[in-house]
């Protein structure tokens, strides 16, 4: 999917936005800490707080009860599958399964699609991905005898060689796992392009949105996917993960459940009591990211949750596209910085705003120590995008330092970032 210029009505007001999270006024040596660490989990807005407590004050209680309260989870469980829904572009909210986390739904669907695979068979994963759409993969071709191909990466730019993906596909390729925009380097695969040709040769296609539903809208009826996983604390709810799924997959696989599970859809792939108040959460997020679409999108003040949530998706990427530019031109002016992957300005509709960078001399975790005692946090290392710093022969040297800005970051945290790495490099040379 390439994502082109979005229009929103007018540009997020940061300062707006920004006082939604309370976590955001969190203080170090007496200024704001600069949140730049959002690919490892991003913070919450006061609504989603909100919705949690509330829903616990309330009274919670397990499903299908015959008093008020039992009443009250299910409905609220069905609205946060159809709110879901809403944020994917999925029009069944029976296709959405909500499980701890993304890792755990796609071992479930990996080990169920895993029952049909025959030794000859073939998987296709990429070198870009994150490992919880890489390892399952491995695994369960290991143990159905299953042959497993590689997509490589353009080591120069960080993008997918999508050209050699032809060749590795045919008539026993039974599935491509790809990323929907990398949690290391930020590149957007071109997943449209992937499912085309995986279709073509007959294939299902997994896909690992949890780094772009942050930063994109994502439409999964327009992308034809057969199967999408998202981490909802990654877009500014709570510790959650869901899945799409197309109808007929979801019930045509054999999950891991219990008996008293049945058949049914959602309920089949969801094992277990659901965390009510985490999903209640969840909703209050989307209250939040549907006033953003309402007050800076083109929906409408009467518009629905979809369109809402739709526009605020949309004005977020307006507004981060207008981060990365000029992030990407002062890094590149920090001596001995090199940014791995897109770096050139002028390819922001490649990108989302995180940027992996090397510092000569520099190990990656000093780097991130040295931000840390300025009240800047970002991460450091492989963020399980193994086969990627293992590529980028990065491995044996502490990875990379990653920046990641969402929609609450600002310019002047990205300019007090620069200053920061600015005197480091000072400092080391005097
Ligand atoms: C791109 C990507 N995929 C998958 C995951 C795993 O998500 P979860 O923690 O929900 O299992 C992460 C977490 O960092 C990620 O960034």
């Amino acid at each position: 999917m390439r994502v082109t210029t979005p229009v929103a009505r007018r540009g997020l007001d940061p300062a707006a936005v920004r006082a939604h999270f309370p976590a955001l006024e969190r203080l170090h040596d007496g200024r704001p800490v600069a949140y730049l660490d959002g690919p490892g989990g991003t913070q919450v807005p006061r609504a989603t707080i909100d919705a949690i407590a509330a829903h616990l004050a309330a009274g919670d209680a397990n499903t299908h009860g015959a008093f008020a309260a039992s009443e009250e989870t299910d409905a609220l469980i069905a609205d946060a599958h159809a709110a879901m829904a809403d944020f994917l572009g999925a029009h069944d909210p029976a296709e959405i399964v909500f499980g701890p986390n993304m890792t755990t739904l796609t071992l479930a669907v990996s080990r169920a699609l895993g029952r049909d695979l025959r030794p000859g068979d073939e998987i296709v994963v990429t070198r870009l991905d994150h490992d919880a759409n890489v390892a399952p993969w491995l695994a369960v071709a290991e143990d159905r005898g299953a042959t497993v191909r590689w997509v490589d990466v353009n080591e120069e730019d960080g993008t997918l060689d999508l050209d050699g993906l032809g060749s590795l596909l045919g008539p026993a390729t039974r599935l491509v796992a790809v990323g929907l925009a990398s949690n290391a380097i930020g590149t957007i695969n071109d997943v449209g392009r992937v499912t085309e040709l995986a279709h073509a040769a007959g294939a299902l296609v997994y896909v690992d949105a949890v780094h772009a539903a942050p930063h994109l809208p994502i439409n999964v009826a327009d992308l034809h996917v057969d199967f999408l996983a998202c981490s909802p604390y990654k877009f500014f709810g709570p510790h959650l993960g869901a899945l799409y799924g197309r109808r007929e997959h979801l019930e045509r696989l054999a999950a891991y459940r219990v008996r008293p599970a049945g058949d049914r859809l959602p309920g089949k792939w969801e094992t277990g009591t659901q965390p009510h108040e985490l999903l209640a959460g969840l909703l209050g997020t989307f209250t939040y990211l549907a006033s953003l679409g309402r007050a800076y999108g083109l929906a409408g003040h009467d518009a629905d949750r979809r369109t809402s949530l739709r526009a605020a998706m949309v004005a977020i990427r307006q507004y981060e596209r207008g981060l990365i530019g000029p992030l990407l031109g002062a890094l590149a002016a920090v001596p001995g910085l090199r940014v791995r992957g897109i770096a050139d300005p002028g390819r922001v509709d490649e990108r989302v705003p995180t940027v992996a960078f090397t510092i000569d001399d520099h190990r990656p975790r000093a780097v991130a120590e040295h931000l840390a005692s300025r009240g800047i946090s970002v991460w450091d290392g492989d963020y399980y995008a193994v086969e990627l710093v293992r590529r980028l022969g990065l491995a044996e040297t502490g990875g990379m330092v990653r920046i990641g800005l969402v929609h609450y970051n600002t310019l002047e945290e990205a300019e007090r970032l620069v200053e920061a790495l600015d005197e480091l490099v000072t400092l080391s040379s005097a």
